[in-house]
């Protein structure tokens, strides 16, 4: 991790970009390569004005373009904060993997299980499988750089991968290799308090506001590849759409 005091050397009045954009340009420098992460105040404004050589108010300006940017977020009496909640667009069928990646954060997980068998009933019912199809299933702490946010139950259809393996660090990512990623895909979200076992997980406390989010996804012949059940943190994931007239 680089040191802040690295992205903040006294700026120059003479370079033709104006000041507050110069300064912008330094913490926006900073947070991208992590010398502050996510959830982290911001100096003082008076330490950053003296360590930059600008006054106040043009730190000030930085500060207000780069909450526009989504990069910082104030919060009344205490500051200013690097932001730390994920906007998902829910109407684009994208992985985990990649929604972090586009924000700038690492996609991590902690594997608690993989396993084979047969659908359950109820998959059986939901993917619109027969009795005794072969699925993989996936569970899994989902990470954005090390803040935890989502325990993910995923089961793929058995014939949709060359085998359990297969899967390394993203499950989109194997399904494309074969041509098995889905095109289409239901999604249901619902409020759900957390239960004991996920809001251990998720660094949370039992009953803390979750999400669930679950997909179905098909391939472009109709049939069906993925179940996910994810679990987010109530405070970490805002997930929006944009609406249209009919
Ligand atoms: C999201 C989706 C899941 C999907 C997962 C794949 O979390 N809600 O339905 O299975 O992404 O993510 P990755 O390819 O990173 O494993």
């Amino acid at each position: 991790m680089n040191p802040l005091s690295q992205f903040l050397k006294p700026l120059d009045p003479d370079q033709s970009q104006p000041l507050y954009q110069q300064v912008q340009r330094a913490l926006r420098d900073a947070i991208q390569q992590r010398a502050l992460g996510p959830d982290d105040a911001l100096p003082a404004e008076r330490d950053l004005a003296s360590a930059l050589g600008v006054s106040r108010i043009t730190i000030r300006k930085a500060i207000a373009g780069l909450e526009q940017e989504g990069l910082l977020v104030s919060r009344r009496g205490s500051g200013n904060f690097v932001a730390g909640r994920v906007e998902k667009n829910f109407a684009m069928l994208t992985s985990f993997s990649e929604d972090m990646r586009a924000r700038g954060r690492t996609p991590k997980s902690t594997w608690l299980k993989r396993s084979e068998g047969t659908v359950t009933p109820e998959e059986a019912l939901v993917l619109r499988l027969s009795p005794g199809t072969p699925v993989f299933r996936f569970h899994r702490v989902r990470f954005a750089d090390n803040a935890p946010m989502s325990v993910e139950f995923v089961t793929i259809v058995a014939s949709c991968l060359p085998g359990i393996d297969s899967v390394k660090d993203s499950i989109y990512a194997a399904l494309e290799q074969v041509g098995n990623r889905p095109v289409r895909a239901l999604q249901r979200l619902r409020a759900q308090l957390l239960n004991g076992e996920n809001a251990r997980l998720l660094e949370a406390s039992e009953g803390d506001a979750g999400l669930l989010v679950e997909r179905i996804g098909f391939l472009r012949d109709g049939l069906a590849v993925e179940f996910a059940q994810s679990y987010y943190r109530g405070d970490t994931y805002d997930f929006v759409a944009e609406l249209s007239v009919p």
